[in-house]
């Protein structure tokens, strides 16, 4: 089994794919894995039109502000929120919250199954939803979220920075940062590997 941590890590957002058949095998369970997301109160309310046709996927290139390197993905899945159904349970902060939150964690899913299955991915969200609403016939009550972009990737583009962990991370108060956080939680096992190293060092120097 691979190590997800990697999987995180190595993923990344594929510009060109090449020409090349994905199977249905495969296709199916990154499906299955945006079916298994977290939602609010498991109300799963998304829907996947998955895209083959070339002249669908030209109108959604055309939608996404010209990006036209979408064409040459195998499929386009384009992931919609019925966010009534979250409204009707969570009111606004249903509609307009948790509604975006329970399609990110599906599109991750869909990310990461992709890229562990060896296929590339980009998540393409600047685009005109009347348009793309109306290519795919979507009814009016229902919002396409992002569509991402499937495919055999032609090249793996480069890592793009990442803000290091202490930037980022407070302890219990906003901006309050720790300079070591395993002494500050007291993790013993860390804190023992540590010395044991220092000791090893010491010992390799006289
Ligand atoms: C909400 C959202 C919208 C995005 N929209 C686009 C897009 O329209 N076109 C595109 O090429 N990439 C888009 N991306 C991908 C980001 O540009 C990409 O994730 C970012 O540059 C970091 O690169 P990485 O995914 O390789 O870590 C989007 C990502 C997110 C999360």
């Amino acid at each position: 089994m691979q190590d997800i941590l990697e999987i995180i890590k190595t993923r990344r957002t594929v510009k060109q794919f090449l020409p090349k058949f994905v199977e249905w095998d495969k296709i199916s369970k990154i499906l299955d894995a945006a079916r298994h997301a977290p939602s609010c109160g498991n109300i799963q309310n998304w829907k996947f039109v998955v895209v083959l046709e070339t002249d669908l996927k030209q109108k959604l290139a055309e939608a996404a502000l010209q990006q036209y390197e979408i064409t040459n993905a195998f499929a386009l899945i384009v992931v919609c929120a019925e966010a009534q159904k979250a409204e009707r349970y969570y009111g606004l902060r249903g509609d307009r919250l948790y509604t975006v939150q329970n399609c990110a964690a599906a599109i991750q899913n869909i990310l990461l199954e992709a890229h562990s299955l060896g296929l590339g991915t980009r998540w393409i969200g600047a685009f005109e939803e009347e348009m793309v609403k109306r290519a795919l016939s979507i009814p009016e009550e229902v919002r396409p979220q992002a569509i991402i972009a499937l495919g055999y990737p032609k090249e793996i583009p480069e890592k793009p920075p990442k803000y290091p962990l202490e930037t980022v991370v407070y302890f219990n108060k906003w901006r309050n940062k720790i300079r070591d956080p395993a002494k500050y939680m007291r993790d013993y096992a860390v804190l023992l590997k540590r010395k044991l190293v220092q000791i090893k060092e010491a010992i390799i120097k006289k």
